[in-house]
């Protein structure tokens, strides 16, 4: 049986999708049958996983509503052990409310995970911002969650926040473990990115904090906008290693 990984936040914008798409790499390349599942409406995985563009159709969503089988939204990627499923039509749809009330009220989402988790060493969900039903479901559903915390002054208000959401979901969900915040976007020399660092290290529990940080690179937006994870494109870049080094500690801890 392997394991679901979340990874949350509050804010939009601060690097779940990124840090899904190459956490996903990086197990797959060490030999660990892994799976992408994009809950999140606005469908980004498409774009950063590394697909060829006449695959970019059906996803999760089009399960959800019954018009295509699990097997049909599965779908291959460049390396062999990582497979991805996509949003689906709910990306291309100004209304998502259908969406959200099939997640709300049915077990559709939960069950898929578990029974991905039954066939995967690794399932990593990307979910919208914000603690919404979508990211609940998820989280009831997950053995492990991953917030990343964007480097920059605003991150530290909504921290509080995340935490106490989870808090309320570890509490319905003693399976969920939050394995750690991640820093991501750092910039070295620049001081409020300097300062989010401090005050974090400071203030929240070691434990619940990686040491590895996320610098912000340029070959990271480069590969998100060639289509690819950046550990697969330059591996060399120090982006890529702070990824493939947090996919290390993690497959420690979940094997
Ligand atoms: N380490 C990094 N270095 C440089 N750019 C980065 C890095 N991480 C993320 N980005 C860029 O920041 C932007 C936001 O990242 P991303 O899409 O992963 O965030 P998100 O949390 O998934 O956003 P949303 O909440 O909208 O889903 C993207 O353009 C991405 O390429
Ligand atoms: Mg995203």
């Amino acid at each position: 049986m392997g394991d679901v990984l979340a990874i949350v936040s509050q804010k939009g914008g601060v690097g779940k999708t990124t840090t899904v798409v190459n956490l996903a790499a990086a197990f797959a390349r060490r030999g660990l049958k892994t799976l992408v599942v994009d809950v999140d409406p606005q469908g980004s995985v498409r774009y950063g996983v590394g697909l060829r563009r006449d695959q970019r159709n059906a996803g999760f969503a089009d399960y959800l509503n019954g018009q295509k089988s699990l097997r049909e939204v599965i779908l291959p990627t460049a390396l062999p052990w990582l497979r991805v499923i996509l949003a689906g039509s709910v990306s291309d749809d100004a209304d998502h409310v259908t969406y959200q009330q099939l997640i709300a009220e049915t077990s559709i989402l939960p069950d898929l995970l578990e029974t991905a988790r039954a066939r995967c060493h690794v399932v990593v969900v990307d979910t919208p911002p914000g603690l919404g039903a979508i990211t609940r479901c998820v989280l009831g559903a997950s053995q492990h969650v991953i917030v990343p915390l964007q480097c920059e002054p605003l991150a530290l208000q909504t921290t509080p926040q995340i935490l106490r959401g989870i808090q309320d979901v570890v509490a319905t969900n003693e399976e969920l473990m939050l394995d750690g915040i991640l820093m991501t976007m750092f910039e070295a020399g620049n001081p409020a990115s300097e300062r989010v660092v401090d005050y974090v290290r400071r203030h929240l529990p070691a434990n619940i904090v990686f040491d590895t940080v996320i610098p912000r690179t340029v070959a990271t937006a480069d590969a998100f906008a060639a289509g690819q994870p950046v550990v697969l494109r330059s591996p060399a870049d120090a982006a890529s290693q702070a990824y493939i080094d947090l996919a290390n500690q993690l497959i420690d801890r979940f094997l």
